[in-house]
């Protein structure tokens, strides 16, 4: 992982600057007097490169002089600006300027919004993320450093508090975008737990002969076709004074061919990423213990490779799980509330006050939100608002989704008590969300589908291609408001 160090006075060294601008050319706060340094010229040279002011739009200011500073970027702030607006335009900043600008001045910071400095310092680490493990000709890039022009005094506090979100959407990130091969269910538990450990968390894996003596029946189902046999990692974090108990659970498949009802290429191609629910809630409860939140949080991570082999599950298998239901596998593409189901029962075995659940689970909340959007589903309205709240202050886009209960006879089977496929084409989104609920007994619980903005073809603003790290902010902030 990479440091970033960041300071609130300017060097005068930096190799790029980045302002804001409103529409209507209206500079925003701490920018006039750049403008000012900078010559009347100003306008002209925003004219000519097109330039309003409106969100994601950037300009590239010639240097007027040998010694001034480096490379000045202009961002547009559009004329509705918020937290998250602002993230996003300092992550247009970073990226309009070359990588190798590794001292970053900046004033974005000082806009009239609680949290600027901290959106500001997250959008700039955001985009500033990159997965060249297996690129032979990777430049290794030194420490960001980002220098807040006229900075706030309690600097220190908000660097640490930025630097943590943003290191564990790294993390999150390169664990998605690691190829499957660098990632057997053991391995990444393992990668995890080291993390985690690093920050004062306890752990526990349950492999082999435990997922037997702990009737984890859907890991066993799933991971069978793999000779990389699957697991189930659980993460603690305990703060002294917590009243709140929140659970979260990942679904880890490592690798989602299908199995024996394989994936087309087009639909495999981007499988490597249908581990990250668990690697959002992994690096979500590290960033808590790193910011010290106090709400107790316990993790379950249900990893396995969905593959083809002599002891995979076959289409029409029953399995029976811990809590006694009995589930008909309809398609064994469906594995992700298989393998969720096994964490669930164990998660609604605790003293949880709240569970919350995160998976790229359907291609159908896909098709209904779009790419960039994640389904939260949830019987208890409440409850749905709160998960929906938290995502809203936290920039990530999702939307509340219903869970009918005249739509549960869809999942009905005729040989068990559900199946894991829904019985009509529409809705497989809710479908999922229904099979969930059978195995959470009566505990508050909220299910949040990723599918779409987990993994994304386009980079824009922050967001690179890849694996996004969608999760992580959602799940820290609505830990913090259970802190009270
Ligand atoms: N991992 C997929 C869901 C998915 C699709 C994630 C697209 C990310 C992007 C899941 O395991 C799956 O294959 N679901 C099937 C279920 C169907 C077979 C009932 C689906 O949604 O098509
Ligand atoms: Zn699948
Ligand atoms: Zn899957």
């Amino acid at each position: 992982m990479q440091a970033r160090n960041v300071r609130s006075h300017s060097t005068a060294s930096a190799d790029g600057v980045i302002v804001g601008m409103y529409p209507g050319k209206r500079a925003a706060a701490g920018t006039a007097a750049v403008t000012k340094a900078l010559g009347a010229w100003i306008r002209g040279a925003l004219e000519a490169a097109g330039f309003e002011g409106e969100t994601g739009q950037t300009a590239i200011l010639p240097n007027p002089t040998d010694t001034g500073p480096g490379t000045v970027v202009v961002v547009g702030l559009g004329s509705d600006l918020d937290l998250e607006s602002l993230r996003q335009a300092a992550g247009y900043g970073r990226r309009a300027l070359p990588d190798k600008a590794r001292t970053i001045a900046t004033t974005l910071h000082r806009i009239d919004l609680d949290g600027a400095v901290t959106a500001v310092l997250e959008g700039l680490a955001f985009a500033d993320y990159v997965f060249d493990t297996y690129k032979s000709k990777s430049e290794t890039r030194s420490d960001l450093t980002v220098e807040l022009i006229g900075g706030p005094r309690d600097l220190p506090a908000l660097a640490e508090a930025a630097d943590a979100v943003s290191d564990m959407v790294w993390f999150a990130r390169d664990l998605v975008n690691e190829p499957p091969k660098g990632k057997a269910p053991i391995e990444l538990a393992e990668r995890v737990a080291n993390v985690a450990a690093g920050a004062g968390l306890s752990h526990e894996i349950w492999s082999g002969d435990d997922l037997h003596e702990h009737k984890m029946a859907g890991l066993l189902a799933v991971g069978g076709g793999s000779h990389r046999g699957p697991c189930m990692l659980r993460l603690e974090y305990t703060p002294r004074g917590a009243k709140q108990h929140l659970v979260l659970v990942g679904k880890g498949v490592v690798f989602d061919s299908g199995g024996i009802n394989i994936k087309s290429t087009e639909f495999m191609a981007t499988m490597k990423s249908d581990m990250a629910g668990a690697a959002a809630v992994a690096a979500a409860v590290i960033a808590m213990a790193r910011l010290g939140v106090k709400t107790k949080v316990t993790a379950y991570l249900a990893l396995a490779e969905n593959l083809i082999g002599g002891g995979a599950q076959r289409p029409s298998d029953v399995i029976t799980y811990r809590n006694g239901t009995t589930v008909e596998v309809g398609n064994t593409d469906a594995e992700g509330r298989l393998v969720m189901a096994d964490a669930l029962c164990v998660a609604a075995e605790g003293d949880a006050d709240l569970i919350v659940d995160v998976a790229t689970l359907t291609g159908a909340t896909k098709v209904a939100l779009g790419p960039k959007i994640a389904g939260i589903y949830a019987r208890d309205a409440d409850l749905a608002d709160r998960v929906q709240h938290a995502a809203d202050s936290a920039g990530e886009r999702a939307w509340t989704l219903p869970m009918p209960v005249d739509y549960r006879k869809w999942n009905e089977s005729n040989v068990a008590d559900v199946k894991n496929t829904f019985g009509i084409r529409y809705g497989g989104g809710i479908g999922a969300a229904l099979f969930l609920e059978e195995f959470v007994a009566d505990k508050p619980w909220v299910h949040i589908d990723i599918a779409g903005p987990a993994f994304v073809d386009d980079t824009e603003h922050y967001i690179l291609k890849g694996g996004t790290g969608y999760g992580v902010r959602t799940l820290v902030e609505l830990a913090s408001s259970m802190a009270g």
